[in-house]
């Protein structure tokens, strides 16, 4: 496979340990990454980011925390990002990541630099029949409004606790359907360029 320069952020939507959606966004960053994809995992339960505080911000500015990961974000290509549903919703994990990351660090700074120009493929695990769907609904609404481009058809696994069991792996279509993500994201991206 050939090598790029393309570079791809994933981040999963649950903290919990054995998280679905977690070992979804593993299984995606290593298929990304066999095409050719430079990947980071972004653990976001390890940032442990504040709830967002306007009050904060204007006292103490932007945490180092939210500077650290906003550069992470502006030097990414492209995001892939598993999100469980929670109440028919995106996780607030995700969105007070998102709200933190649209604050600019000065005036030099521009509107959405987080974002703009960025690619995502989207994916979600439920433990129920309907794969997150919702909660994929939500989450390409808000990336649209921090202009970032979707990737049409998310990839939704539903029954998660059935398809990691025993094997501890993917069903091979959802690998397929995995790399199949890839693959467009990287296209995207490249024709970006
Ligand atoms: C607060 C809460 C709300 C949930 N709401 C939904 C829901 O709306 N739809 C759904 O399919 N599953 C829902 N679930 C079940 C999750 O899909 C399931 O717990 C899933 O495993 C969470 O993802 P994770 O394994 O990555 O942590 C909910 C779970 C929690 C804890």
């Amino acid at each position: 496979m050939t090598k790029t320069s393309i570079s791809i952020l994933g981040l999963s939507g649950s903290t919990r340990k054995g998280s679905f959606n977690t070992k979804l966004l593993t299984a995606a960053l290593e298929r990304a990454e066999n095409v050719g994809a430079r990947v980071t995992h972004l653990d976001l339960g390890s940032i442990n980011l504040p709830f967002y505080d306007a009050d904060l911000e204007v006292t103490s500015g932007l945490p180092g925390k939210v500077r650290d990961l906003k550069k992470q974000f502006e030097e990414a290509d492209g995001l892939i990002i598993a999100t469980p549903e929670y109440n028919g919703f995106f996780p607030g994990i995700l969105k007070n990541c998102f709200d933190w990351l649209t604050r600019r660090t000065g005036p030099e700074d521009p509107i959405l630099s987080a974002f703009n120009g960025k690619v995502a493929g989207l994916m979600s695990a439920t433990v129920g029949g309907s794969g997150g769907i919702r909660a994929l609904t939500s989450l390409t609404s808000q990336l649209h409004y921090l202009g970032v481009t979707v990737l049409p058809r998310p990839f939704s696994l539903t029954h998660a606790g059935k398809a990691f069991s025993d094997i501890q792996t993917l069903p091979v279509d959802s690998l397929s359907a995995l790399d199949d993500m890839s693959v467009a994201l990287l296209h995207a991206l490249r024709k970006s360029d």
